[in-house]
């Protein structure tokens, strides 16, 4: 990859982005659950890039959405409105009016309240409401607390019997059509043992329903697969998949699954330029013009990502990598081990496709970076640089 070019080209810091490599993971989850029905819907969360999102919806993907306007830009990418979900533990009316009346394929319930909810809206709508409930299995993803979903404790989902009832109710009712059945434990799982024993779980209720006879469709199995970072394993994808469909035999169902991180995190790097080095008596710091609010990742989770000095590789001495920003948590990396660096060299942070630029905030009026897409070699803007002016714009107007 030319870095200086792009550098010099679109300035830092920057958002890279390799599709070819998304369209490749695509391709292999797909393939993981050949011989089934599969539907792939991207959580948008991840990276909700316009371009990234159409790229997706040509290689066939659907989406899985959490907000109206993730809803509405997977729409004007040219999403697929029968492939596309809409999730979230707490939707508004407007929200779920947005959904019904774009007749999106299904909306995940994650409470009795929301139920009801979204019963009584589709009743106004004089529509029915295509439904799946998001199944809390209570099993410990083991990740981080703070992306770990599937425990009584966390806020998502609901438990076994209160889903039986809620399936029971949607069954009777003229504006609910229960089709799916979702759970969702955690993200960036690389023990997909926990994923797997959640779906035996689920599975289990899936044949009682089927007893009772509400028949589901569509087996959502979430999203979580995680991605290596640093000496973490790679999943496999073929004992993920046979370990679900295992828990599914005898059932003509189609899976659904909602990965973000899978598809983008390492497909992406974040490129920042080195201000200056400095020493606070024994402690070494280099000082890069991208910060936290660019890449919230290390600061929020102390998440590792790999760093590489461009074109640099020896005489490696530990150091932190700072950003500009008045924190002492606006880190990128703590004590690893870079070379000596000098103004104006260029420092390329790994696996920052998920949850980088979607995350990224205005803090400290720090403009948002430009992301860049490489599509076969060839490179492409795909969100130009905020300016000053684009920052204060809406406060600007409000000026008396
Ligand atoms: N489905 C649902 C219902 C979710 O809540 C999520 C992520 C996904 C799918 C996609 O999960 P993935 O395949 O990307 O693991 N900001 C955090 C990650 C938060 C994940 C939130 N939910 C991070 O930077 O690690």
């Amino acid at each position: 990859m030319d870095y200086f070019g792009l550098a010099q080209k679109y300035d830092t810091p920057l958002y890279i982005y390799d599709f070819d490599k998304i369209a490749l993971r695509y391709s292999d989850l797909k393939q993981a659950f050949s011989g089934r029905k599969s539907l792939v819907c991207y959580a948008v969360k991840a990276n909700s890039n316009l371009s990234l999102l159409k790229f997706l919806a040509s290689l066939g993907a659907g989406f899985d959405c959490v907000s109206v306007g993730e809803i509405k830009r997977a729409l004007i990418a040219g999403a697929k409105p029968y492939q596309m979900i809409f999730s979230g533990v707490g939707k508004r009316d407007d929200e779920i009016k947005y959904a019904l009346t774009n007749d999106i394929f299904m909306i995940n319930l994650e409470s009795e309240a929301e139920l009801e909810r979204v019963e009584n809206i589709a009743r106004e709508l004089q529509k029915v409401a295509r439904i799946s409930i998001r199944v809390n299995p209570d099993v410990d993803a083991n990740t981080h607390p703070y992306i770990s979903t599937g425990l009584n404790e966390n806020k998502f989902g609901v438990d076994i019997d209160t889903a039986k009832k809620m399936y029971i109710k949607a069954k009777k009712s003229d504006n609910l059509q229960p089709i799916g059945i979702h759970f969702h434990i955690g993200s960036q799982i690389t023990d997909i043992s926990s994923i797997i024993q959640a779906s035996g779980i689920v599975s289990k209720l899936l044949t009682e329903l089927k007893s009772v006879d509400i028949d589901i469709k569509f087996f959502d199995i979430g999203g979580g697969i995680g991605i290596v970072y640093n000496d973490e394993r790679d999943v496999s994808l073929y004992d993920y998949a046979q370990g679900i469909l295992k828990n599914l035999s005898g059932h003509d169902i189609t899976i659904v699954c909602e990965p973000g991180r899978f598809l983008v995190g390492n497909a992406g790097e974040f490129l920042t330029k080195v201000l200056y080095e400095k020493r606070n008596k024994d402690k070494r710091f280099v000082i890069v013009d991208g910060a936290m609010n660019d890449l919230l990742r290390p600061s929020l989770y102390n998440a590792y990502h790999g760093i590489s000095v461009v074109g640099k590789d020896k005489d490696h001495t530990i150091c932190d990598v700072v950003g500009p920003i008045c924190e002492s948590g606006d880190f990128l990396a703590k004590n690893i081990k870079l070379p000596i660096c000098e103004s104006g060299d260029l420092i390329v942070v790994k696996s920052a496709g998920a949850y980088g630029f979607s995350m990224s905030s205005n803090y400290n009026t720090r403009p948002r970076v430009a992301e860049v897409a490489i599509i076969s070699n060839k490179d492409k803007l795909i969100r130009k640089r905020e300016s000053f002016d684009d920052v204060i714009a809406l406060e600007k107007e409000c000026l008396e």
